[in-house]
C-alpha cells in the first residue's frame, strides 16, 4: 500500500514537473480546474443532439446559373421535423418534410434566405446564403470517401449503403453531403478477378464501369434521391494508381459520362500521368488540371474538382487557378497503417506550417490534407481494423481540421460507425469552426517545444484555438492574448464540450493529455 502511495505521488510530481517545464511560460497550477485535461480512452466530449431544433451544416453556398440545385437543410432535433427555405430565389423550391431544396437558378445573385425548422417543441431560424456565379464549394466539402476502407474491393451495394448510412446515423442532419467512390469503379484490364474485367470503353469510345457497378447512374439517383451528392474518381493518365482505365485522351468523354451519370464531385489524381506527360515546370504540372477545368466548366452541371497530386510544385499556389475546389496537400495520410499516427502529426501539422498553407485556402479552393482515419479502416491485408491513432489523436485530427478548414471526408467505415467515433464525427460546434463562412484557415500562432497554439479567424469576430499537445506525456498548455492578438477579458468556451468555461483575461491554461489537444472559442464580452 505504502509502495503504491510512493509511486503515485512520484508520477504526481513527475507531470507537475513536466507542465511545468513545457509551458515555459507562467503556469497556471489552476489549469486543471478547468476540466480540461483529456485522458487517452475513448471519452465521449460531444453532447448528444437534444429534442430542440438545432439547425447545422454550412451557411452558404455556391451553385453555377443553370446547373441543377440540390441540398438538403441539415438540422437535428425530435423527429418529425419541418422545413422551410424563406425568400428562395426564382426557380427552387423547398420540401417541407424532406429539407430537400431544388431546382435550377438562372440568374446570378448573391441570395439570402433564411432556414427555418421546427418541430412540435418549436421553431429556429437560421440565415442561408445561395451565391450563383462560377464558385463551387464555399466552405470545405464534407463526406464520405471509399478509398481507405474499401480499396479495391468497392461496390455499388457498398456505395448505396454509404449513403443510407449517412442519413441512419444522422450525419447527414449534421451537413455531411458527398458520398464518393474512389478508385476501382472502372475496369481493370488484365485483372484475374472477373468482377473487374469486361469492355473498358463502349463503340463511341465512352468509358464503362466495370461489373461491380452495374448502373452508375442508378446508383447516384438513389443517392440523391436521399438528399445527398455523389462522387468519383480518375486520373489524367492512362490507368489509375490502382491500374483501372482512367482518362488519358478521353478527358472530354469521361466528363460527359460522368455528368450524363450524375455526379457531382471528381477527384483527379495523378497516377501514372507522368508515362504519358511530364512534370519538369510549373505548366507541366498544371496541364491536366487546367484541361480537365475547362471540360468541367463547359458542363451543365456543378462538378466540385478536387485535385489529388499529393502538393507537387507547391500545388497550393496555384491549385485554385487551375479550377481546383481543393487540392491534396501531401501523400497518402494511410499509406502505411501502422504510420498513421506519425503522417498526422507531420503532413498535418509540418507541412501545413512549414508552407504556411493557411495564406491559400479560402471559399472556392481549400487545401486538402487527406481524409479522417477514424473508425474501421483497411489495413492493407485484407482486414478492416479499428484505426491505430488514439482517442486523443483522433480529437486532434478532427479538431485541426476544422482549424485549417479543411475537408471534412470520412474514409472510414461509415456502415459500422460506433459512437465514440460518430460523436468525433458530429460536434456542431467544431462542425461550424471548419465552415465557417469567412473561410480563413488557421494557423500556429505559438510553439514551445511540441506545444503548439493555433487560431482561426471566425466571421462573428469571436476565434476558434486549438491547443495541441504533440508531447508524449501530459502537459500544461497556455494561449496567450498576446499571441492571439487580442486584448482584455474573454469568454471562453470549450467546443468540443459546448460549454462555456467563463471570462479571462490575458490568457487561458489547461492540461491536455498526450497527443491531444483543447478547442476553445474565445470571443469579446
Ligand atoms: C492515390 C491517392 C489516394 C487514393 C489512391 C487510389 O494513392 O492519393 O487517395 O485515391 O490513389 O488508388
Amino acid at each position: 500500500m505504502k509502495t503504491l502511495f510512493l509511486v503515485l505521488r512520484i508520477n504526481v510530481l513527475i507531470a507537475l514537473a513536466l507542465a511545468a517545464s513545457c509551458t515555459g511560460r507562467e503556469n497556471n497550477r489552476k489549469a486543471g480546474d478547468n476540466g480540461a485535461a483529456f485522458s487517452d480512452t475513448k471519452v465521449i466530449l460531444t453532447p448528444a443532439p437534444g429534442p430542440e431544433v438545432r439547425i447545422n451544416g454550412t451557411k452558404i453556398f455556391g451553385v453555377r446559373p443553370g446547373s441543377p440545385f440540390l441540398f438538403k437543410i441539415a438540422a437535428t432535433g425530435e423527429k418529425p421535423l419541418k422545413y422551410e427555405a424563406l425568400n428562395l430565389p426564382a426557380g427552387l423550391t423547398c420540401n417541407a418534410s424532406s429539407g430537400m431544396i431544388s431546382g435550377i437558378i438562372e440568374t446570378p445573385g448573391v441570395y439570402s434566405t433564411v432556414f427555418r425548422v421546427s418541430n412540435a417543441l418549436g421553431k429556429k431560424e437560421r440565415p442561408f446564403k445561395i451565391v450563383c456565379g462560377d464558385q463551387l464549394a464555399l466552405t470545405p466539402h464534407m463526406g464520405w470517401n471509399s478509398w481507405y476502407v474499401w480499396e479495391n474491393h468497392v461496390t455499388d451495394s457498398i456505395m448505396r449503403a454509404a449513403a443510407d448510412a449517412m442519413v441512419s446515423t444522422g450525419m447527414i442532419d449534421h451537413g455531411y453531403m458527398y458520398v464518393n467512390i474512389d478508385d476501382c469503379w472502372s475496369v481493370k484490364e488484365n485483372s484475374k478477378d472477373p468482377g473487374l474485367l469486361g469492355p473498358p470503353r463502349d463503340e463511341r469510345g465512352m468509358i464503362n464501369s466495370n461489373p461491380r457497378f452495374p448502373d452508375m447512374k442508378a446508383m447516384t439517383d438513389y443517392i440523391h434521391s436521399l438528399g445527398l451528392k455523389a462522387g468519383i474518381y480518375t486520373s489524367p493518365g492512362p490507368t489509375t494508381c490502382a491500374g483501372f482505365v482512367a482518362a488519358w485522351q478521353h478527358e472530354e468523354q469521361d466528363i460527359s459520362r460522368y455528368v450524363e451519370w450524375g455526379f457531382d464531385f471528381l477527384k483527379y489524381d495523378w497516377c501514372s500521368y507522368s508515362r504519358v506527360g511530364r512534370r519538369d515546370t510549373l505548366p507541366d504540372l498544371q496541364k491536366p488540371y487546367i484541361l480537365i477545368s475547362e471540360i468541367l466548366k463547359r458542363q451543365k452541371r456543378d462538378i466540385v474538382l478536387n485535385l489529388c497530386q499529393y502538393g507537387m510544385g507547391e500545388v497550393w499556389k496555384w491549385g485554385k487557378n487551375v479550377g481546383g475546389n481543393s487540392w491534396r496537400t501531401a501523400g497518402d495520410l494511410g499509406g502505411s497503417f501502422e504510420g498513421i499516427g506519425t503522417a498526422l502529426f507531420r503532413d498535418g501539422f509540418d507541412v501545413f506550417t512549414d508552407n504556411e498553407l493557411f495564406r491559400y485556402g479560402g471559399p472556392g479552393g481549400w487545401n486538402d490534407p487527406d481524409y479522417l482515419l477514424i473508425g474501421y479502416l483497411s489495413n492493407w491485408k485484407g482486414e478492416t481494423v479499428p484505426t491505430p491513432l488514439t482517442p486523443n489523436e483522433q480529437y486532434t485530427q478532427v479538431s485541426l481540421w476544422a482549424i485549417q478548414a479543411a475537408p471534412l471526408i470520412l474514409s472510414g467505415d461509415i456502415t459500422r460507425l460506433d459512437e465514440f467515433t460518430l460523436s468525433l464525427l458530429t460536434n456542431d460546434e467544431i462542425i461550424e469552426v471548419d465552415q465557417d463562412p469567412l473561410g480563413k484557415p488557421g494557423y500556429r500562432v505559438a510553439k514551445i517545444d511540441s506545444l503548439e497554439v493555433w487560431k482561426r479567424e471566425l466571421e462573428d469576430g469571436s476565434l476558434a484555438v486549438g491547443m495541441f499537445n504533440r508531447g508524449e506525456g501530459t502537459a500544461n498548455i497556455t494561449a496567450l492574448w498576446s499571441d492571439l492578438g487580442i486584448v482584455g477579458k474573454h469568454k471562453v468556451r470549450d467546443l468540443w464540450r459546448q460549454k462555456d468555461l467563463g471570462t479571462f483575461r490575458e490568457k487561458f491554461s489547461a492540461n491536455v493529455g498526450r497527443h491531444g489537444v483543447m478547442m476553445l472559442r474565445i470571443s469579446a464580452k
